[in-house]
């Protein structure tokens, strides 16, 4: 079985600066003859407060000529901690009007695949504590199954013990209990998107896939850290409980600059 995972669309009607790069990666999706399409997030240029950015990528979505599951970005969402743009029940609300569940299970062959809102690690919000429990129990009840997880902003940049990188990856506090989850049941893959780059390391037992954006890349924009900058998808094969990875090229994509357009799609005001 074949499973696909894609990221960083930033799909917008009214700012459609990435849009040319959408039709490409459908095409190579209708290739790969997968079984699911997993996307980890920015589906939308402001999701968060544009509603019709909401709808507009999920009808894309939905578009694919395969079924997918979809894990919410802080730009589809809002943010922990964020004074512009909280996370909160709101904008959660209006993500599952047009994705369906922010958290989810997914079981292929011997594998337990468990997409999760990272938007709300470190909230406070009520649902930070309802998915915490579910998260143990889904994982509790895996029944021996190899375990996958995918969210939008990866647990750490270089190490797990490192400090508050800010906007880049997942607060200490909630990083070092998804870790220790990860170390006592364990889990086989953490694959996130939100950096727009690709890697692909392993820590103690779990291996990690930074999966690359369709959208576009950044330049000086962002701290210096690890993984490469290029666009891409990564192709997942399940054959029992066996889960290979491979980041991968897809034909046509061009290679946008977030730097170049910035202050037309993110201005400096709103970030
Ligand atoms: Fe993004
Ligand atoms: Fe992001």
């Amino acid at each position: 079985m074949r499973i696909i995972q894609i990221s960083d669309t930033h799909l917008s009607p009214g700012k459609a600066h990435f849009a040319d790069n959408w039709p490409p990666l459908a095409r190579w999706i209708a290739e790969q003859r997968t079984d699911l399409v997993i996307h980890t997030g920015d589906v939308t240029v402001d999701g968060a407060d544009v509603e019709a950015d909401l709808q507009h990528s999920a009808e894309l979505m939905r578009s694919l000529r395969a079924r997918f599951r979809a894990v919410p970005g802080n730009h589809d969402v809002g943010d922990a901690g964020s004074d512009r743009q909280p996370v909160n029940d709101g904008r959660l609300q209006r993500w599952r009007t047009h994705f369906g569940p922010d958290r989810w299970v997914e079981d292929v062959g011997d594998c337990r695949l468990i997409g999760l809102n990272a938007m709300l690690l470190g909230s406070g919000e009520c649902e930070e504590a309802t998915q915490a429990r579910w998260l143990e129990t889904v994982m509790s009840d895996a029944g021996g199954r190899q375990i996958a997880w995918f969210l939008h902003r990866p647990l750490f940049l270089d190490s797990p013990d490192e400090g508050d990188t800010g906007y880049w990856s997942v607060k200490p506090k909630p990083r070092s209990q998804l870790i220790e989850l990860a170390r006592r049941y364990p889990v086989a893959l953490i694959a996130s998107g939100h950096l727009h780059k690709a890697h692909d390391f392993r820590y103690d037992r779990t291996r990690y896939i930074w999966a690359p954006a369709s959208s576009f890349l950044v330049g000086e924009m962002a701290p210096p850290m690890p993984g490469e900058k290029r666009l891409g998808a990564v192709v997942y094969d399940v054959n029992g409980g066996t889960l290979e990875a491979e980041i991968v090229e897809v034909p046509g994509l061009a290679s946008h600059w977030i730097d170049d357009v910035a202050e037309e799609v993110y201005p400096r005001r709103d970030r």
